[in-house]
């Protein structure tokens, strides 16, 4: 029946109970081992919070020797490990019919207690049925306790993993206050409307919200708005009944729904119908759900986050947003800047995504020098944080250790060679009357490209590698060229 044997840890000061209770549980000893014995109630700290053994289960002398005893021991031995079930003996002439007694100890955190038996009675502190069976039923609570712990740990750790991956990167000042933001807003139940031009990180915003707030252990809904077709959008956030419509053959739970007790991101909100905006107005209103097909209301418990990268009071100047629904769901505004505006955080978050993605690529992370630095610093990026992202890829992909202005031009596409192509070279600038000889033209390109190219990299030895030359050609170009 049990893999371990049930381990015991007596603390009780008399030898004739200590023998009693042996006795007691000698017939079960196949399955109960008293691991430990002590005498009073500082050793049986002592020991519980030292000992490598787990113990399953104390049974304790309500009334014994030296400091500390009854409730007050009952608590400490609960504060080293609550999952320890902890079985209570006391003396049959103090307690047999005092109710309030008991409650006292049960209150304290025992599991159950007993009084002793009489004196006279040699053998036995108490049945042996009962007793043993209490100690089965107090192993099995604390196994239950035990593993609920542990699977509360691993969600405990999912979530922490969770934010681990959704980490907002940034030092700047308007970072500095989101984060603050994101804290007090997870401190409370509001709706939260998270504004911000495109790829700024609104979603990364609504994640850390959720995850960080008491709804964490429940699900975080993301629904974009702008991606479920118009016709679908109510079945899909509201669901409907079994029979509500011909192809409606098993009831359907909208997201809403799974939501319950969660959190729900409404992604592009704006986009939204406006039949569907009344829908959401009432569930945030009465928390109630008007599923298609369904008579009786049904109840939700949700918190809606909401962003948009639109002028939302633009959308309600032309009534294509409802005021109403703009009210209540702006009753706290976030705003996520642009990266432009919060440029001391280009290279943390470059680095950032060099680290992880060179991780996840399985590839050493490059090193970025002082002029890759300049020219990133330097690149406004209008689709912010997720174009920083597209672009250190892009670097990850050019396979070099050391990245210079070069590469990252390149990656961000200031040289675009496709629109190059398509314009006709200009040949007339490069000669005064007559044509020149293909060799003359050949020499001018090459020239006013090696000087080009350098421009963009430190070293020679790079020049030549963009080039696509050996160094030591390179180096005799170069001077034929009269570069050096
Ligand atoms: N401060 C940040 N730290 C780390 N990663 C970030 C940060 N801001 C954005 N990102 C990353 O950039 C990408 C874009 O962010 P996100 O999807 O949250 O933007 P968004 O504002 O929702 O964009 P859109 O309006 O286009 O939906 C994501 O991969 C996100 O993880
Ligand atoms: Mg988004």
């Amino acid at each position: 029946m049990f893999e371990d044997k049930i381990k015991i840890l007596l603390i009780e000061d008399e030898e004739f109970d200590v023998r009693r209770v042996k006795n007691t549980i000698e017939p079960f000893e196949g399955n109960v081992r008293i691991a430990d014995i002590v005498s009073n109630g500082k050793d049986a700290l002592e020991i519980l919070g030292n000992s490598d053994t787990r113990f399953d289960i104390v049974i304790m002398d309500y009334q014994i020797a030296g400091g500390i005893m009854g409730e007050a021991l009952i608590h400490k031995i609960k504060e080293i490990d609550q999952t320890i079930q902890i079985i209570v003996i006391t003396k049959m002439t103090l307690n047999v019919t005092d109710y309030n007694f008991a409650q006292r100890l049960l209150a304290a955190g025992a599991f159950w207690y007993c009084t002793k038996y009489p004196g006279d009675i040699e053998n036995y502190i108490y049945q042996p049925t009962d007793f043993i069976l209490s100690i089965f039923n107090a192993y099995e609570k604390s196994k239950l306790e035990r593993e609920r712990d542990r699977s509360n740990q691993k969600i405990k750790n999912n979530i922490e993993e969770i934010l681990r991956q959704k980490k907002i990167v940034g030092e700047s000042a308007p970072i500095i206050r989101l984060r603050d933001e994101i804290g007090r807003l997870s401190q409370n139940d509001y709706n939260v409307l998270i504004r911000g031009a495109s790829g700024t990180g609104k979603e990364l915003v609504a994640y850390n919200i959720h995850y960080r707030s008491q709804r964490k252990f429940e699900n975080f809904i993301i629904i974009n708005c702008g991606s479920i077709p118009a016709d679908l959008v109510e079945s899909e956030l509201f669901g409907y009944e079994k029979g509500s419509f011909t192809g409606a053959d098993k009831r359907k739970m909208g997201l809403f729904e799974m939501a319950h007790n969660g959190t729900v991101f409404l992604d592009e909100v704006t986009e939204l119908p406006l039949q569907s905006q009344v829908k959401l107005l009432r569930v945030i209103q009465s928390g109630e759900i008007e599923k298609i097909g369904r008579t009786e209301k049904l109840n939700v418990n949700v918190r809606v986050i909401c962003a948009t990268n639109k002028n939302i009071e633009e959308e309600v100047k032309a009534k294509r947003f409802r005021e109403d629904l703009y009210y209540r769901l702006n009753v706290l505004p976030v705003f996520v800047s642009d990266l432009k505006d919060r440029k001391d955080d280009i290279l943390l978050l470059a680095d950032y995504f060099l680290t992880i993605m060179s991780i996840d690529m399985i590839k050493p992370k490059p090193v970025p020098d002082d002029s890759a630095k300049e020219e990133l610093r330097r690149y406004d990026f209008p689709g912010n944080v997720r174009e920083l992202k597209n672009v250190i890829q892009r670097l990850l992909f050019q396979d070099e250790m050391e990245i210079s202005a070069f590469h990252v031009k390149a990656a961000l596409g200031i040289f675009n060679l496709s629109e190059g192509m398509n314009s006709e070279i200009d040949f007339e600038k490069f000669y005064e009357k007559e044509p020149l000889t293909l060799r003359d033209m050949e020499n001018i390109i090459r020239e006013k490209y090696f000087r080009h190219i350098r421009k963009m990299t430190n070293s020679d030895a790079e020049t030549a590698r963009i080039l696509g030359l050996a160094p030591s050609n390179y180096h005799r170009m170069a001077k034929d060229l009269g570069l050096k």
